[in-house]
């Protein structure tokens, strides 16, 4: 596979690493000590094209492909995880899956809008009972003429509050299964549609995450996104690229330890030398090295295979597994490397590790990914 990059993806690399340097690093470190949602960052991404980078220029996205995205992910994830899963959730699972199984005026109404920034969306999946076994869902919607009426709770919900839109996973017939599974598009706005308190998490900080509750909400029936049953494929299929966009994330925050490592290892001194000279700290360094790199080109495998409408799930899932291990290996390596400079909030690389963590949880857990793997495998794929 070749993955010398285009003209255009270096310049859009260069777009994204300039951004996050100068518009996300100031302030990175008091947004993750408040909980703080980086609003007026991510309207920026939305004018540089970054909120919908790989949907087509007729509905207002950026028209690129995956590895511009997996490029201009990695240099925000660098600098602002936070930043990077708000940006990673509108684009991978809530436009794509818009472009790929939403109608004609869906994608006007709503496609629009969320590629180019104007709105912020979310997806929601999971339930309190619910996780990785995914369609043991409850939240029911119930049509009643032109609407539907839904009510139960969902969580974990990335840019569950700050989000305009959110597409909801929910049962349209209980007792058959993944097979009852519908998605609607529901708005903000509509009524008996609220939302919990914002998470205290551990990392990502920046983020929301949250429930949402629906309370006999009324969604009209055009709302509904395909077919009535068809949703849970559509969600799994959505979440293959979306394992692309974590996976990138995880990569990301992985590089950043590293250079972090290298340029402390060269500066910090003890024993009359900088520490870089000593063999326990070069090998950690060739290690994480190593391991960045592994994590990059399995990533770029995934996007091209997706790219070229080839079957990814299995290595979309692989990279996700590699590179969230690899984010939390480096992490805690460059921690260590820091010593109790890194184990301070000033230095900033204990959010590193931090960060890093949820990436081997959200949008599938590493033992989801396994699975996944496992089961491509033994079905000769
Ligand atoms: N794409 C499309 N269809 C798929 C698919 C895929 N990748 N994988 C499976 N399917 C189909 C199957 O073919 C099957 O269809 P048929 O019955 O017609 O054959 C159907 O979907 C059900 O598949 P399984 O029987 O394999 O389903 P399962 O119940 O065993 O679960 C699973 C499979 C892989 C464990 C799945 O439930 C899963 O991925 N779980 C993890 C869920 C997850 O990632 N949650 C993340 C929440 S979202 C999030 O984190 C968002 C955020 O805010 C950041």
């Amino acid at each position: 596979m070749d993955f010398n990059l285009t003209e255009e993806q270096l310049l859009i690399q260069k777009t994204a690493r300039e951004f996050a340097n100068d518009q996300l690093r100031p302030g990175v470190i008091e947004r993750d000590e408040k909980a703080e949602f980086p609003a007026e960052q991510v309207k920026m991404m939305g004018e540089l094209g970054f909120m919908g980078m790989m949907i087509p220029e007729a509905y207002s996205g950026a028209g690129l492909d995956t590895i511009s995205y997996c490029l201009a992910m990695e240099e925000i994830a660098k600098v602002d995880a936070s930043a990077a899963v708000i940006m990673s959730v509108n684009n991978s699972l809530v436009c794509q899956l818009l472009y790929q199984f939403g109608s004609e005026n869906q994608k006007q109404k709503y496609l629009t809008k969320l590629a180019s920034g104007q709105l912020l969306g979310a997806f929601s999946l999971s339930e309190p009972q619910s996780g990785s076994d995914a369609s043991n869902m409850r939240t029911f919607a119930k049509q009643d003429g032109d609407h539907y009426v839904i009510n139960g709770t969902k969580n974990w919900v990335t840019n569950g509050i700050s989000s305009d839109v959110v597409l909801l996973m929910c049962l349209t017939e209980k007792g058959i299964g993944h097979k009852g599974i519908s998605i609607f598009i529901v708005e903000k706005g509509f009524e008996e549609f609220s939302t919990g308190k914002k998470e205290n998490k551990l990392g990502i900080r920046g983020s929301d995450t949250c429930e949402l509750y629906f309370e006999d909400c009324k969604v009209p029936v055009e709302n509904r996104l395909g077919d009535e049953g068809g949703g849970f494929k559509i969600a799994l299929g959505t979440l293959d690229g979306g394992r692309i966009g974590v996976a990138t994330q995880a990569l990301g925050i992985a590089a950043e330890s590293l250079a972090r490592s290298v340029e402390y290892a060269n500066e910090r001194k003890q024993f009359g030398t900088a520490i870089g000279n000593f063999g326990s700290i070069q090998t950690k360094l060739a290690q994480m090295a190593i391991h960045v790199d592994a994590a990059r080109l399995l990533i770029y495998r995934a996007a091209r295979l997706k790219d070229e409408d080839k079957p990814f799930a299995k290595e979309a899932a692989m990279a996700k597994n590699f590179a969230s291990k690899v984010a939390m290996d480096a992490s805690t390596q460059c921690v260590q490397i820091f010593g109790g400079y890194g184990y301070i909030r000033e230095t900033g690389v204990e959010r590193l590790m931090r960060d890093a963590k949820i990436t081997q949880i959200y949008e599938g857990t590493s033992e989801i990914q396994e699975l996944v793997i496992a089961r491509a495998l033994l079905a000769g794929k």
